[in-house]
């Protein structure tokens, strides 16, 4: 995973919780106490699960909770600030969310190495989409975290049904 993600993940903590708290999340998960994430850098993939589930269990919330902070940061806080063209180019959680395949493609050329998820779209009916997310890493939960995020900044409401752990069902109210 390109450590973009992960610095991102160390601005939450550090920012909610000071640095010492990182450090810790750092140190059980194997990295320095002191180790910095640069954009480009690219980190295993269960490196990245492994903080991920120490840092939620450091902080005392289920992993779940801590995919929710993230996907609102990552969103409303991170993404926004770095990538705003994006953001002012969509007009709704939707339209954004059925541009994210040319996003994500987008990302690769700026981040080498990057192997972002990709998704397919089917409407089901006026105000229902069916996304099915495809990746081999299988963080489907993070997905449906950032899409309430994105749903968040467009001030959209709707509703995020995970079907299973390829399928999830929006419907925009
Ligand atoms: C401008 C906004 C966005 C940018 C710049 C961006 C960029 C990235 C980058 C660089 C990665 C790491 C890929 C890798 O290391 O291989 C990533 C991963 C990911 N992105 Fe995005 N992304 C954006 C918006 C979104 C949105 C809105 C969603 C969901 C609605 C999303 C879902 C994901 C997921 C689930 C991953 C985890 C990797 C995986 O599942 O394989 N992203 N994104």
């Amino acid at each position: 995973m390109k450590g973009t993600i992960l610095k991102c993940v160390s601005k939450i903590v550090v920012e909610n919780h000071g640095s010492e708290i990182w450090s810790k999340c750092l140190e059980t998960s194997g990295f320095d106490t002191n180790h910095v994430f640069m954009m480009r850098d690219d980190v295993d993939d269960n490196d990245t699960v492994k903080l991920l589930v120490n840092t939620a269990k450091i902080l005392g919330i289920t992993i779940q909770q801590f995919f929710d902070i993230f996907g609102d940061y990552w969103v409303n806080s991170y993404s926004v600030n770095l990538y705003k063209s994006y953001f002012d180019e969509y007009s709704s959680s939707k339209e954004f969310l059925l541009n994210l395949n040319t996003i994500h493609k987008e990302m690769t050329e700026i981040f080498p190495n990057a192997k972002p998820p990709s998704f397919d779209f089917e409407s089901i009916s006026d105000n229902k989409l069916r996304v099915k997310y495809k990746s081999k890493r299988g963080l489907i939960d993070i997905f449906i975290s950032i899409s309430k995020g994105l749903a968040k900044y467009y001030n959209d409401k709707v509703e995020v049904k995970k079907i299973d752990n390829e399928f999830v069902e929006f419907t925009y109210l």
